[in-house]
């Protein structure tokens, strides 16, 4: 029974209104889709729509977006009704803490340090690509292969010479760099984001008018990959076949569904800014639907535009690394200058998606720590700089060693399932709220209960399972561990379980 043990809303309700005395509630709806849309756009959009055009969707990666975006779309009507009811920061965390229990929101917790920590992972190993990208094109050499690829890949270079990758020293490099503005209490101030996502949109759109007039529109036909396409070359000198299932047709639409789906991530971290929106019951709603409709927009065109400037086979191999960049080098002739500020956008726009990833991170471990479910370091505030400094060292160790050892697919297709496993269970929270209190005030009501969280639950549960088994493997082993560290520990350190920790009672608001 003690494994379904509730927190009682009240009690959150109450533990907000305290925690208030220490943030300002300074966001706006304007701010709110602002903060969404810089933690949206990033390596999703300019990494892995190439990836999942070149290997699974060729063209047709633009129903995969609107798959994808339909998916999130029920997921976001879920995450608006909760985030408006209960706008306390930890996010999915907190509201299945609130209707499905303890042993639920653990792992919903534990899934999430795949979406936040893995997630800046991934994006700081994309900025690595980027960076070398850059340099490249300002002629000022690259970085060795070796120093920054994971020791699971290898590539043959100009010359036929094949290196093997040992360590990804960048992603180390910007994933320190951002714990340490962390650790100082720099945050991303709304002005400053606003400026990185007015760079990063008018990148997105100047790509799309400009690259508008280069669409092939032979590289658009067929729209979905054939059974029988050619196989293409890959970086490693063998070939890429297409005749697998779900490397073709509407098979290989949804497995590139799956794998864009890491392009939306992001918008439900608008919730965890609950506790600092101006008026969180009208603009969480708007802040999280907002962006992610925008978004949604943005990444149809512009993945049309890529799939018709270049050949989606050519996404296997020569431009698999910054395909954005490539696709206007190789197929813009004269726009030299639009590759070079693309790149130096992604770069910036990168940065801003692992901050508040590992921003994120440390919310839902701060939260999940003040329960009691995690370690009290996680929680301890740095005397001077009022951050939880402990747990963003922890989290750089942790997340460095994923960014330095583990190639960008692996650590992105687990971070998307941690992710859509989140989506899944607050698509059944909402049904379960609407249940155990339908009289509890929802100033935001996802529309059609329950058809819209059921139908978020199909789409998101087949993302999940059209990724492929060794990364659901994956997925499992770490629940299990998850399963492990609970048992051992959590469960016995619960403040829920240990009632004379409990601050405040829940009596205190009867
Ligand atoms: N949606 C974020 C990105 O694509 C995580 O980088």
């Amino acid at each position: 029974m003690s494994l379904f043990r509730k927190k009682s809303l009240d009690v959150l309700m109450a533990q907000a209104a305290n925690s208030e005395q220490g943030l300002k509630r300074t966001l706006g709806a304007g701010s709110l889709i602002a903060l969404g849309i810089g933690a949206i756009i990033g390596a999703g959009l300019f990494v892995r729509t190439a990836a999942a055009a070149g290997q699974h969707a060729g063209p047709a990666v633009t129903l995969s977006f609107i798959i994808a975006a339909v998916g999130c779309a029920f997921a976001g009507l879920c995450y608006a009704e909760f985030a408006s009811m209960i706008p306390i920061a930890g996010s999915a965390y907190t509201y299945a803490y609130a209707t499905m229990g303890e042993l639920i929101a653990w792992i919903i917790g534990w899934a999430l340090i795949l979406e936040y920590a893995l997630g800046a992972a991934t994006v700081s190993i994309a900025w690595s690509e980027f960076l070398n990208k850059l340099l490249e094109l300002f002629n000022l050499g690259s970085i060795p292969y070796e120093w920054s690829h994971s020791p699971f890949e290898k590539a043959l270079d100009a010359a036929n010479v094949m290196h093997h990758g040992i360590m990804n020293i960048p992603a180390l490099f910007i994933l320190l760099l951002l714990s340490l503005l962390l650790i100082k209490g720099t945050q991303e101030s709304a002005f400053v984001n606003a400026i990185i996502v007015f760079i990063k949109v008018a990148i997105v759109i100047v790509f799309i008018v400009v690259g508008w007039k280069f669409i092939n529109p032979a590289n658009h036909t067929p729209y979905l990959i054939p059974a029988d396409a050619p196989p293409a070359l890959k970086p490693d000198g063998t070939m890429y076949s297409y005749a697998d299932t779900f490397r073709h047709g509407w098979g290989g639409v949804l497995t590139g569904a799956a794998i864009v789906f890491f392009a939306f991530i992001g918008f439900d971290a608008v919730s965890t800014a609950a506790q600092e929106a101006k008026n969180p019951k009208r603009d969480m709603p708007i802040g999280i639907l907002g962006s992610l409709v925008i978004c949604t927009i943005l990444y149809i065109l512009f993945s049309y535009v890529l799939t018709g400037v270049a050949p989606y086979s050519d996404f296997v191999k020569s431009g698999k690394d910054a395909s954005v960049a490539y696709a206007i080098q190789t197929y813009m002739a004269g726009y030299g200058w639009l590759a070079k500020a693309v790149t130096i956008a992604i770069l910036a726009g990168f940065s801003s998606v692992i901050l508040v990833m590992l921003m994120g991170q440390s919310r839902v471990f701060y939260t999940m720590s003040t329960d009691g479910l995690l370690p009290k370091a996680f929680s301890d505030l740095h005397k001077k700089f009022r951050t939880p400094y402990k747990s963003n060292m922890i989290l750089f160790v942790f997340v460095g060693a994923f960014a330095a050892f583990i190639p960008g697919s692996v650590a992105g297709d687990l971070t998307s399932i941690g992710t859509l496993f989140a989506f899944v269970l607050v698509c059944v929270g909402v049904i379960a709220m609407r249940r155990s209190d339908p009289d509890r005030v929802r100033p935001f009501r996802t529309p059609l209960v329950p058809l819209v969280p059921i139908l978020g639950i199909i789409v998101c549960a087949a993302m999940i399972y059209s990724l492929d088994n060794t990364t659901l493997l994956t997925a499992f082993i770490w629940m299990l561990v998850g399963l492990v560290v609970y048992f051992g520990y959590s469960k016995a350190h619960s403040k829920l379980g240990n009632p004379s920790d409990i601050l405040p009672k829940a009596s205190d608001f009867e």
